[in-house]
């Protein structure tokens, strides 16, 4: 799997990449991930990336030229092929006002080739690359951030852990526990007493029919508390 991303602060991108699941499976060549500073394609002496609004407004928008010549040129097409660069390409603007995602969006992201993320900013992208340049938009969820770039580093986490080879198969079980719609049941280890805290005695028991019977209503009793919408429609999402 590929990934393009394209930003005004590859510096974000650093140790992400380097550390822990995601460091180990780019080293292993299972996943490509290319970091582009969208200002290496702005035009000009200044090689300013944004400017005002039109209509006037708070904040600075991104212009639309350095997107797609960063976009363009990186991938090895012309201006002229963003058809045939969409067909090839996913090329993804993070927005909180894009779709949000969800595991079942990650798990398509995973089945395709290649992704490119553009990173927005807050105030704006010059609506031009969204119409002619993006294939969809993509929001990680309902709050505010100042820009695309944490956005991406958790597309690019959490689509990588879905590509075969990088996570073990008892992870992999794990992850489709949550795809079933419910919460994680508590873990626990050593030591069995902390502070006077006692680990639940079932753990301990070696009662494995005991144990799954007592994962399951934790799970179950937490994703009442805490979600209480997955226990919903099969835990699928309501529209
Ligand atoms: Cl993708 N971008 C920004 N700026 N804020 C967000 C977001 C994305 N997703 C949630 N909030």
């Amino acid at each position: 799997m590929r990934i393009d991303v394209y930003t005004i602060f590859p510096g974000i991108f650093q140790s992400p990449l380097q550390e822990g699941l995601l460091g180990k499976a780019i080293r292993k060549g299972l996943v490509e991930v290319r970091v582009h500073d969208i200002r290496d394609y702005a035009p000009g002496k200044h090689r300013q990336v944004d400017d005002e609004p039109f209509g006037g407004g708070p904040g600075m928008v991104l212009k639309p030229e350095p997107v797609f010549e960063a976009v363009t040129r990186t991938l090895g097409y012309r201006l002229e092929e963003l058809e045939r660069l969409k067909s090839e390409v996913s090329v993804i603007m993070l927005t909180p006002r894009g779709e949000r995602l969800t595991q079942e969006k990650v798990a398509e992201l995973a089945s395709r080739p290649h992704l490119a993320l553009i990173c927005g900013r807050y105030e704006g992208v010059d609506e031009r690359v969204l119409e002619h340049l993006c294939t969809e938009a993509i929001s990680i969820g309902d709050y505010v951030l100042s820009g695309g770039e944490f956005a991406a580093l958790v597309i690019i986490e959490a689509v990588t852990r879905l590509v075969p080879g990088v996570v073990g198969n008892l992870e992999s079980l794990r992850e489709e526990s949550f795809s079933g719609g419910l919460l994680e049941y508590p873990q626990y280890t050593r030591p069995a007493e902390y502070l006077g805290w006692r680990v639940p005695e079932v753990l301990l028991s070696g009662n494995h029919q005991e144990v799954e019977r007592w994962r399951r209503r934790m799970a179950l009793e937490w994703t009442r508390r805490m979600r209480p919408e997955l226990l919903k429609e099969g835990g699928r999402e309501e529209t």
